[in-house]
């Protein structure tokens, strides 16, 4: 197989640069949108902002990958002439952002042949910045990160997300709430993929699980979950289509207990 072109902590800081200076942005942004937009439904929102940070952002990965391809949520798909592609979510949590609570964060992942090999989180409000590398270990802000230890879906902390089309199709996760929030410490529904993989990868969470996900939600997260010592799968138990869909996010132990709900539909 092809190698990367050169090592991969090189694009950890390009990736971390580009985080941080996108989510100066979002700082400065949070609350005061200029302009508001719907996108797939009326719960879809993007801003200028959400424009402008991916822009920041394409221009520096641009900068020092020329040669790599990019997919980002504003700027969709751009094919590079390597086999290496940047994922990005210049703003995951774009409803918080509006109305100015302040959770949400910049995704960026950096995929090789299929598999993602470096993935960065920033969350500006709280200056975290989640890093990791395929095989090298997940980190916030450089302290190696690691996720919980808790053995028992009953002693667990759970958080989800109600997808764009949830409004059309609110079942089965309704019923699934119910379900964890019966079966748990609590469900969070925090409005952010991202902040939600990274705490589980930080151990704040034990799981995390939401369906209709798209790349730029996950590509990040799912690394740094992994790298963390965590699990990531579908629904069913199998590997996550990195192309979207459903994703169970947890620490390893509690994931058996989540898939079992998550199986009756
Ligand atoms: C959304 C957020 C939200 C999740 C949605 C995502 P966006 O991303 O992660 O928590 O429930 O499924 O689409 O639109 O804010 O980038
Ligand atoms: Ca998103
Ligand atoms: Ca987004």
């Amino acid at each position: 197989m092809r190698r990367m072109p050169t090592s991969l902590t090189r694009y950890v800081h390009v990736a971390s640069r580009a985080a941080r200076e996108a989510g100066a942005l979002l700082a400065r942004c949070a609350g005061k949108p200029k302009t508001v937009e719907t996108k797939r439904s009326v719960i879809d929102l993007v801003t200028e902002t959400d424009r402008s940070a991916e822009r920041l952002i394409y221009a520096i990965l641009h900068q020092a990958a020329p040669e790599f391809g990019f997919l980002g949520e504003e700027h969709g798909q751009e094919r590079g002439g390597l086999p290496c592609r940047w994922i990005v979510d210049p703003i995951d949590g774009t409803s918080n952002f509006v109305h100015g609570l302040p959770i949400f964060g910049v995704s960026i992942a950096l995929e090789h042949r299929g598999t993602v090999v470096v993935g960065v989180i920033y969350d500006p409000m709280r200056r975290e910045l989640f890093t990791a590398t395929r095989g090298g270990g997940a980190f916030l802000n450089r302290t190696r990160i690691r996720a919980s230890r808790t053995r028992r879906l009953a002693q667990s902390l759970i958080a989800t997300g109600f997808a764009f089309n949830f409004r059309k199709h609110p079942q089965p996760s309704l019923r699934w709430f119910q379900e964890f929030q019966r079966r748990s410490h609590g469900v969070r529904r925090i409005g952010s993929t991202v902040f939600c993989l990274a705490a589980v990868a930080a151990g704040r969470l034990e799981g995390f699980y939401e369906r209709d996900l798209w790349p730029w939600d996950i590509a990040a997260g799912m690394l740094l979950v992994r790298e963390a010592g965590g699990r990531v799968t579908n629904f069913a138990g199998g590997p996550p289509a990195l192309e979207g869909g459903q994703l169970v996010a947890t620490n390893g132990l509690i994931h058996n207990q989540m898939l079992r709900v998550l199986k009756k539909p």
